[in-house]
């Protein structure tokens, strides 16, 4: 079987033929990066065994690597200090830690009566006469030769060692591979063509590498668009084909906007800061008229043939700031700033915020889409085949409506999706007609159906997911947001 192999395939196979077995990390006349791939290669190729070990191995720290370069500060001390010198006036780097280890071992006398003065005792004077053992020590971990464990624990409380868990690879030839290595010539290849080599004629006799294109690269993700921004294009470009138009709104918020303009009542429980995040900031109110006709609804119930709630409209209380708890303030600024007429179709796709406790289905902030029809003669029909429409886009058929209740629409309604995953029914959208004490003070005379629906909950039905945690945030799956696939369009 020919091989084809590279130059530095050949040279490690040709090291193998001299040595058994190599630890990787010993090569040091080929570049790390080559003797790895080379081993690799030779090991998918079968001629080489890689065998890897998780080892203890001894590093100098920086203290030790002074020490081999300085000698040991005690050393130091009794070289500086000679026949003996004022403890002030030695000046070495690491003097105190020298002076400790000196008069610990009992090198070193410091006679008080005489300024200070540090004078060499025999012990020490002996001292300087040896080699030292530990600078020694630390030359052979530099060297890689083992040392015994007593020294290891006297290097290791002198924090002049560190020792960490390495993984050490070692190749061996295997019997063809020894095969191959004696059979094979060693052909220096160079990898680019230079000037030099044209001049000088010398591209005649050189081999030119070839290009592996199979060898194996480390695994690049490129960026790609989060599985929920797929989901949320996508919900725009199906609301564009169905003819809506698009409509967006500021994440602060007054309570006006918010709750007041669509009637939902000053002392409704989601007002409170437990449902609420409110800001300590006190907004403007639109224009007058505007004001004045919410105002007059909530009180007397207008010219609608409501009775209101009948309690005094505290304008303090529209004029809270607070982060948008739901897409409808926008469709309500819409309604009083835009002055959209019918027949309309809005949508709208933004951030909202409600103060919630977090679970599978519940985040604190998160999208929220919402869609809009106003035409004269809708009825509860139409709003059920809109979003029975606007699902089956998604390839989402198994829905399920319920009754519900919201201040602002009447009848209103839920729309449940089945989720294999979970094996149950999930609500996924809020709908219903807006009431007509949400629409007098807009002037608005013909029915609008709304509904309002979680993109994230959508995603987790698309992907098939159990929870908007694994979704989005710190819990999500990266290897899955690096490969996960966009399912086909249904339509
Ligand atoms: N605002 C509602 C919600 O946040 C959704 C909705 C929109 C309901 C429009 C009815 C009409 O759940």
């Amino acid at each position: 079987m020919k091989y084809n192999l590279q130059y530095h395939e050949i040279l490690l196979l040709k090291k193998l033929l001299e040595k058994n077995d190599i630890c990787l990390n010993d090569i040091t006349d080929i570049d790390q990066a080559a003797v790895i791939r080379a081993s690799m290669t030779l090991s998918k190729l079968k001629l080489t065994n890689v065998k890897e070990e998780d080892k203890l191995v001894l590093d100098l720290s920086d203290k030790g690597v002074n020490i081999i370069k300085n000698g040991l500060p005690e050393r130091q001390i009794l070289i500086a200090i000679g026949n003996g010198l004022e403890l002030e006036k030695i000046k070495i780097k690491d003097k105190n830690v020298g002076v400790g280890f000196a008069k610990k071992q009992g090198l070193i006398d410091i006679q008080k009566d005489k300024n200070n003065l540090v004078v060499a005792t025999d012990t020490g004077k002996k001292y300087l006469k040896t080699k030292d053992i530990i600078q020694d020590a630390l030359e052979n971990i530099k060297k890689g030769i083992k040392i015994d464990s007593k020294m290891i624990d006297t290097l290791t409380k002198r924090s002049l060692i560190k020792s960490t868990f390495r993984t050490i690879r070692t190749i061996k030839a295997t019997a063809i591979g020894l095969k191959v290595a004696d059979e094979t010539k060693l052909v220096k290849e160079i990898s680019r063509l230079t000037p030099k080599h044209l001049t000088t004629g010398e591209w005649k006799n050189v081999t030119f590498r070839k290009y592996n294109v199979v060898a194996p690269v480390a695994k690049m993700y490129n960026g790609r668009k989060h599985p929920l921004r797929v989901i949320m294009n996508r919900i725009r470009d199906v609301f564009v084909e169905m003819g809506f138009k698009e409509m967006n709104g500021p994440l602060v918020e007054t309570a006006f906007w918010c709750m007041d303009s669509m009637f939902i009542p000053q002392d409704h429980p989601a007002r409170e800061a437990q449902d609420t995040f409110h800001l300590p900031l006190i907004g403007d109110l639109p224009d007058k008229k505007i004001v004045d006709k919410v105002k007059n609804v909530h009180t007397t119930g207008g010219k609608c043939g409501s009775k209101g709630y009948g309690y005094a409209w505290d304008d303090n209380e529209a004029k809270k700031v607070l982060l948008r708890t739901h897409t409808t303030a926008t469709t309500f600024r819409y309604f009083g700033i835009e002055k959209i007429k019918p027949p309309a179709k809005y949508f709208c796709i933004d951030r909202v915020f409600r103060n919630e406790a977090l679970d599978a289905t519940h985040g604190a902030e998160f999208f929220q889409v919402e869609g809009l029809i106003m035409d004269k003669d809708l009825t509860l029909g139409n709003l059920k085949s809109s979003i029975k429409e606007f699902y089956s886009k998604f390839g989402i058929d198994k829905i399920k409506f319920k009754p519900t209740y919201n201040p602002y629409t009447e009848p209103s309604m839920e729309a449940f999706a089945y989720h294999e995953g979970l094996g149950k029914w999930i609500e996924l959208i809020n709908s219903g007609i807006f009431r007509p004490e949400a629409l007098e003070p807009f002037n608005i005379d013909v029915p609008v159906i709304a509904w309002g629906l979680s993109p994230e909950r959508l995603a987790m039905l698309v992907y098939n997911k159990n929870s908007i945690h694994d979704l989005l945030g710190p819990t999500c799956d990266l290897e899955w947001l690096r490969t996960y696939k966009v399912p086909k369009r249904e339509i």
